[in-house]
């Protein structure tokens, strides 16, 4: 390590994160159903994409490759990794737990223990079971007690697992099944979006409650999708993004920062906001379109330590980038940015790339290549890209060379 270095702080947790919908495979639930809906499919159809690139099916297979991950994680060298449980595998009819998915859960948490890489557990990354889509899903105040009785039910199966995250990104899910209509239930109403917000609201403060009666060692939060909102200067904008900022950033948190030992946050996006529009310069980005801005997670971080004053987790950050072009110098300059936030006092405790794996990109399909690795659509072979080797060197000396 020479003096121009940045180090970061002992114990900093390295890792990286996926979700069960986009890597397991074999899944049934309200989004594998929707994939194969009429509206969906004519909508893919119309467009002259191919039906199959847009339905999880086998997915990652990781499943059935629980050591081909812990390899790929033992090859970035990860002290922690995030992953989730699907509800519609542990609870595929109301009230019948599957024993079996729950053990093969529990073999999952004790094979990471093993290799010393510390497991975030997600409780729900956005697909619910049939059953309850039936019952009218997150518009439903009773998915709140349905979703504490799933949370109890995991937390005793999982009781060494030390950090949990009750739901992801609840504003982006709420905003994109119920308000522009773009996932399932394909809902647009803005009455409807306030409500599901509600009733997320309510079910992350019953699971927090919950996890904490059985296991009272655990730490509990929830991950965000914050943006970096720049106003593009002048009373109006400065006013507009305040406003977008509380919405979007801070709404969901200052409702649960009672029930929050940790805050998750995801951060890809930023955006320059004038009246009301984007106007992102977009010099670099990444395959989707999305404009590679890493110096906008400063002032996110900054942000969230001023207002809640919790350790933070960087429960999400990447790029979409097939050929690795970007991603390298991408991961460095997020955690030049993340340095400079700890050296102005934001409690930052790890960082989780997004992701270990290609996997299934919601809406988007298997088009976007968010991996560390890539896996092979037939084979599933898993395969480092060139950046592995500067993340896993990183993550090795706790250090960034510049
Ligand atoms: C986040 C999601 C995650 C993945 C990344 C690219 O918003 O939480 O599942 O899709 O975006």
């Amino acid at each position: 390590m020479n003096n121009k270095d940045l180090k970061f702080p002992d114990g900093f947790l390295w890792g990286a994160a996926t979700s069960a919908y986009q890597i397991e495979g074999g899944l049934i639930n309200d989004w594998s159903e929707w994939e194969k809906s009429g509206r969906r499919l004519s909508k893919l159809k119309a467009k002259g994409l191919n039906p199959l690139d847009f339905q999880s099916g086998q997915a990652a297979d990781s499943w059935n490759r629980m050591e081909e991950d812990i390899a790929c994680l033992k090859k970035i060298n990860a002290s922690a990794y995030r992953f989730s449980i699907d509800w519609s595998r542990i609870e595929p009819e109301e009230g019948r737990f599957d024993e079996a998915a729950l053990n093969r859960y529990a073999s999952f948490v004790a094979r990471l223990q093993e290799e010393e890489i510390e497991p975030f557990v997600t409780l729900w990354h956005w697909p619910i079971p049939l059953w309850l889509r039936d019952k009218g899903g997150w518009k439903s105040s009773i998915i709140i007690e349905y979703f504490k009785k799933y949370a109890e039910r995991v937390a005793l199966a999982l009781p060494t697992v030390r950090f949990w995250l009750t739901l992801n990104e609840p504003d982006v899910y709420s905003a994109r099944s119920y308000l522009n209509g773009n996932w399932p239930p394909q809902i647009i109403n803005p009455l409807t979006y306030l409500m599901v917000n509600n009733n997320l609201i309510k079910a992350h403060r019953a699971a927090y409650s919950i996890v904490k009666e059985q296991l009272p060692n655990a730490q509990v939060g929830l991950a965000s999708h914050n943006v970096y909102l720049e106003s593009a200067g002048g009373p109006i904008n400065n006013f507009i993004c305040l406003v977008a900022r509380w919405w979007w950033n801070f709404y969901i948190f200052d409702k649960v920062k009672n029930k929050l030992d940790f805050i998750g946050l995801n951060f890809y996006h930023h955006t320059l906001l004038k009246y009301g529009f984007p106007r992102n310069k977009n010099e670099k980005t990444n395959d989707m379109g999305w404009e590679l801005y890493p110096e906008g997670i400063l002032p996110v971080l900054k942000d969230l330590q001023s207002r809640y004053n919790k350790p933070i987790y960087i429960t999400e950050n990447g790029t979409a980038d097939e050929d690795d072009d970007h991603r390298a110098w991408y991961v460095k300059e997020i955690l030049k940015n993340v340095h400079q936030a700890i050296e102005e006092g934001v409690n930052v405790r790890g960082y989780l790339h997004w992701s270990l794996l290609d996997n299934f990109e919601w809406a988007d399909g298997f088009g976007p290549r968010f991996g560390l690795f890539s896996v092979d659509r037939k084979t599933f072979e898993r395969k480092a890209r060139s950046s592995v080797d500067v993340y896993s060197e990183i993550a090795k000396n706790n250090f960034l060379t510049l």
